[in-house]
């Protein structure tokens, strides 16, 4: 099933200066639902389409984009919780199944991090590095080049994610401390491609 995404806004609505500023790793969140349109929003930042030729919003050594995303959705007004893939040709979501147990979520991370159960969504990062090896296996040090630019757009990807979050108002966290099969068979990621971050996110806890 696709689901299409409401257009992203592209105005600014805060400055970039301030967002990097206020910009903190936020871990707790309210159980309030996300609203559709900041998911657009966040999955435009992320990876979306910006120019000519298919460029994205993040940078990606050849313009190879290995990165693929997948969103465990939990609370979005309007979307039926569950694991879905983003694609960012049409900008829309294709639900690819069901959310794992609460227990083997919380097993994914390193030590305890029950963010990772709390958030509205988790958005996963996952790459091709076989593919992104071979691309580049020419240059020193061969084997390692490739898969060094794959981590590096991963982590452009999260704080375009980041940003956008403390731009709307919204809570985020970016996790690296995690178990890779676990996270691989929680979001649906296939064979061979290798989880590389997450970003957990919600609105942000208040008392
Ligand atoms: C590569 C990387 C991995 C991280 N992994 C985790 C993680 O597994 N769990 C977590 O809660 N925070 C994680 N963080 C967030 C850091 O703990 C956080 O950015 C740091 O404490 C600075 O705080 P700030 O983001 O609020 O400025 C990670 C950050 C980076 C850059």
């Amino acid at each position: 099933m696709i689901f299409e995404l409401p257009a992203p806004e592209t105005l600014e609505s805060e400055s970039l200066v301030s967002c990097i500023e206020n910009r903190r790793s936020v871990r707790e969140y309210s159980k309030a639902p996300l609203r559709i349109d900041s998911l657009s929003q966040l999955l435009w930042a992320a990876q979306g389409i910006t120019g000519p030729e298919q460029k994205k919003a993040i940078p990606s050594a050849g313009g190879l984009y290995p990165l693929q995303i997948h969103i465990l959705v939990r609370r979005i007004a309007e979307l039926e919780p569950g694991i879905y893939e983003y694609q960012s040709g049409n900008h829309s979501l294709k639900l690819l199944g069901s959310i794992s147990p609460e227990a083997s979520i919380r097993e994914m991370g390193i030590g305890d991090q029950p963010w990772l159960n709390d958030a509205a969504i988790v958005i996963g990062l996952a790459g091709k590095l076989e593919v992104a090896i071979r691309r580049f296996e020419s240059q020193a040090p061969q084997g390692e080049r490739g898969s060094r630019y794959v981590y590096m757009e991963s982590g452009a990807l999260a704080q375009n994610g980041h940003l956008q979050c403390t731009a709307l108002g919204i809570g985020c966290v970016l996790v690296a401390g995690f178990d890779d099969s676990k996270v691989k068979e929680a979001f649906g990621f296939p064979s061979d491609v290798e989880p590389t971050a997450l970003l957990c996110i919600g609105q942000r806890w208040s008392v």
